[in-house]
């Protein structure tokens, strides 16, 4: 507006809206766009994220750990009590036990690397929201693409439900071989480690999955 007609308009007590420049963005575009990140961009990113509420209750996140070129990707839900204290997945009493599963599978535990679904606690270990996994599987997405591993191992209905996008109850998942698209990776799905603590009869069948995601990441399963 120029300044002849603001002082018209003034002067017969128009107001005037003068459009001000957009607030100018808190992130840069892209920035924090999880798919254009490598590790060390990916592990800050997931530091200081605050895409969902989680952001506020949590103590840690929790990216990950292990072997960034490892064949095997072990996925689970969310991290627990103990992994938000720490800052590292599977620490707690279902963590030993996962460390014994893949040492039955030949693996030790920096020979892999485990991740979740989350990586920051939900309150009281609920189940994941749809929204913070909404918010969150971008970071497992990319994690997939950077370590492109031979094998993923899923531990617990929430990690297989929904890397696989299904509702399928896990007994029906376990036991066979998936694959996760688009990175064509092999996956086999079984139980959650807290899950076998709870009913060790299962112990048998996870030994079973185990055995079929060794076979296929040698080569033979496929
Ligand atoms: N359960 C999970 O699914 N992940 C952890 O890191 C710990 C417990």
């Amino acid at each position: 507006m120029d300044a002849r007609r603001a002082a018209i308009l003034g002067t017969i007590g128009v107001e005037r809206f003068v459009a001000r420049a957009p607030a100018p963005p808190t992130t840069p575009p892209g920035a924090s766009d999880p798919a254009a990140l490598d590790w060390d961009g990916l592990a800050a990113a997931v530091r200081g994220c605050t895409r969902c509420a989680l952001a506020a209750t949590r103590t840690h996140t929790v990216f990950g750990v292990g072997d960034r070129a490892a064949r095997w990707l072990v996925v689970g839900e969310a991290p627990g009590a103990d992994e938000d204290r720490q800052g590292e997945p599977f620490v707690g009493r279902a963590g030993q036990l996962l460390n014994s599963m893949l040492r039955g599978a030949g693996l030790a535990r920096e020979q892999v690397f485990i991740a979740n679904v989350l990586k920051c606690r939900p309150p009281g270990n609920r189940d994941p929201l749809p929204e913070e996994v909404r918010c969150c599987l971008p970071y497992l997405h990319r994690q997939i693409a950077l370590l492109a591993p031979e094998l993923i191992l899923c531990v617990g209905r929430i990690a297989a439900q929904t890397l696989l996008g299904v509702e399928t109850p896990i007994g029906q998942l376990r036991g066979r071989r998936h694959v996760l698209q688009p990175f064509g990776t092999p996956l086999v799905v079984t139980y959650h480690p807290a899950y076998l603590l709870r009913s060790p009869g299962e112990k048998r069948k996870s030994w079973a999955d185990l055995k079929l995601a060794l076979e296929i990441s040698s080569g033979h399963g496929a």
